[in-house]
């Protein structure tokens, strides 16, 4: 991955942002000003705080992490949010170019067809050829702009042929939602074999990541993009009967925020959904097991969830109307709570 220049810090700069507002007011004005000037004494105190030099330093250790990801650097970014008549509005992802992984089916379905419909062009793929053709053709069926191939996201030749392909038939990659997964067991945790955590590890979690690096070049190249992680409220609380996938799907919750800040300040936005139960055949497989019922029948929710309802959600995200969104997980849960 090249290298990111990053300027260095200014505590000149910060110093001027706050003195820009507080020389609007002489020092005295909270006495001067009766019960208003009291109200407003602890902000006083406070800018006063921010304005000495000592509250803009950071301890030795810390330093490297400081230059990359601090706020100065960050105010001289400025992205041109634009209100325009809705008239003259364009879909929210006009010639968008967006990738989905395990969409042929299911939630990434409903996620591609749904950035497809919101003006994107969308690389759609999975493991089998089958389901492959019969995605893109039920797609292209309804005029949208997709192109289809495979690509099991655990082999690392087919991740790269599928960023090679996105730009050479699209030339260029706005979007990536990881949403691929994998669960190979349902049950007692220490039935669990190491070849099954290694699995749900690799195709869950570190494939994941290093689909992302393939793809984060070109979004710098290009200024910027979004990307979506598709995690799961059980993240959460991870428990079992389906302890390894609930774990890497923790993980997915802080990739999200490691990535978020890694990415920044290449203006590369990073989210993610913990998705609640959804009608797929994915969780059919869970949902016909005991121990699953009692635990469901426990969080209270009234319904699954249908693939489309986690759709337009990852759209806003992945648009500009998410533009100060960054670093999320946003519960698309049906009221399960979607904290750690
Ligand atoms: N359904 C739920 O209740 C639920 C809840 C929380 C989170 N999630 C998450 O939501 C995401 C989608 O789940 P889903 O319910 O839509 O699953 P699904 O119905 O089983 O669909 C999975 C999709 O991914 C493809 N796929 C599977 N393994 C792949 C791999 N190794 N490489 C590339 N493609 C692969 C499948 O096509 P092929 O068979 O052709 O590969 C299919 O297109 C997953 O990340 C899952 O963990 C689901």
């Amino acid at each position: 991955m090249d290298e990111i220049p990053v300027p260095t810090p200014s505590v000149e700069k910060k110093k001027e942002v706050i003195h820009t507002v507080m020389d609007d007011f002489p020092a005295d004005w909270p006495m001067q000003n009766g019960t208003v000037g009291i109200f407003f004494l602890p902000y006083f105190i406070l800018a006063d705080v921010l304005n000495s030099e000592s509250s803009f330093q950071v301890p030795s250790g810390w330093n490297n992490i400081s230059d990359q990801n601090q706020t100065d650097h960050n105010l001289d970014i400025h992205f041109e949010a634009t209100m325009k008549p809705c008239n003259e509005r364009k879909k929210p992802l006009h010639e968008k170019v967006a990738i989905v992984t395990g969409s042929t089916y299911g939630i990434g379905f409903a996620i591609a067809r749904r950035l497809a419909q919101d003006g994107a062009h969308v690389l759609l793929c999975s493991r089998k050829q089958h389901n492959v053709d019969k995605a893109a053709e039920q797609l292209k069926g309804e005029g949208l702009s997709v192109y289809a191939m495979v690509c099991h996201v655990g082999n690392k030749e087919d991740r790269e042929k599928l960023v090679a392909t996105a730009i050479e038939v699209f030339g260029k990659i706005d979007i990536l939602v990881c949403n691929a997964a994998v669960n190979p067991f349902i049950g007692p945790i220490f039935d669990t074999t190491e070849d099954m955590w290694t699995k749900v590890f690799h195709i869950n979690v570190i494939s994941t990541f290093f689909m992302i690096k393939l793809v984060v070049p070109h979004m710098q190249k290009q200024g910027g993009g979004s990307i979506i992680l598709c995690s799961s409220f059980l993240g959460y609380i991870p428990q079992p009967p389906l302890g390894p996938y609930a774990i890497t799907k923790t993980t997915l919750l802080g990739l999200t925020n490691v990535l978020a800040t890694a990415l920044r300040c290449m203006n590369i936005r990073v989210n993610g959904l913990a998705l609640g139960l959804i009608n797929t055949s994915f969780s059919k497989v869970m949902r016909k097991t005991p121990e699953f019922e009692s635990k469901w029948n426990a969080v209270g929710v009234n319904r699954l969830g249908e693939p489309e309802e986690c759709a337009g959600i990852a759209s806003f995200l992945c648009s500009d109307d998410a533009s100060y969104i960054n670093g999320e997980n946003i519960a698309v849960a049906g009221g399960m709570q979607g904290r750690l």
